[in-house]
């Protein structure tokens, strides 16, 4: 398995099933729609700015991801009987062996681990890529986001922006390696 066709299954804390899978190009319905799922205080938390509306070019920058300098993964459920996306990540590489990493959950789904488990994922596939570092900016109010990295082993470091927290996995260890299948 690529991380371009990785896939694994989870469950929610509620029982549920959960896919983990890489993003596709033809996502982008299902990601607008997970927007619309997204409170303003969420979508501030992830963009640094209530963002709903897209680009055609921030469209295709979330979209296009090559699964090397740039890795998407989205979290689907079957909601009703549809496929529904609930959550996604993506690291993007920023200088060689580090990347940038982002989460969002839609609001009906949050406190479910789906967080903490696409951070395992996407933490095991950056290890599995080569790269040494994971690196996070989080909003200083953001608990359930600095409380999921805590947990994944990402540490505080010094941040250039006072206004944000940064947080740094050194991904040289074993530990959360990702287990698609
Ligand atoms: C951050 C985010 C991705 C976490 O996703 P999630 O699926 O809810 O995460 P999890 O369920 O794995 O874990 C969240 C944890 O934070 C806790 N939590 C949530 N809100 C909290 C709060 N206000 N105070 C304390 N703990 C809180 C939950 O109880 C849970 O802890 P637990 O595992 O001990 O029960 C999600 O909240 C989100 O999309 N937020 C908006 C976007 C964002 O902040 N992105 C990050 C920018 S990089």
């Amino acid at each position: 398995m690529t991380p371009a066709t990785y896939s694994a299954r989870e469950q929610l804390r509620d029982g549920r099933p959960v896919h983990i899978r890489a993003l596709k190009p033809d996502d982008e319905a299902g990601m607008l729609a997970a927007i619309d799922h997204t409170n303003a205080e969420s979508l501030r938390r992830r963009f640094f700015v209530t963002k709903r509306n897209f680009s055609a070019n921030e469209k295709t920058f979330f979209l296009n991801v090559d699964f090397v300098r740039h890795v998407a993964l989205v979290a689907v459920v079957e909601d009703e009987g549809r496929l529904t996306i609930i959550g996604g990540c993506r690291y993007i590489v920023t200088e060689p062996g580090e990347a940038e990493v982002a989460f969002v959950v839609i609001d009906a789904y949050q406190g479910q681990g789906i967080g903490t488990m696409l951070t395992s994922h996407l933490a095991g596939l950056a290890r599995e890529a080569g790269l040494k570092q994971l690196a996070a900016d989080v909003l200083p109010d953001n608990t359930a986001m600095r409380k999921v990295l805590g947990k994944c082993g990402f540490q505080t470091g010094r941040s250039v922006d006072p206004q944000v927290v940064h947080l740094t996995l050194a991904l040289t260890s074993t530990a959360g390696t990702a287990s698609g299948a």
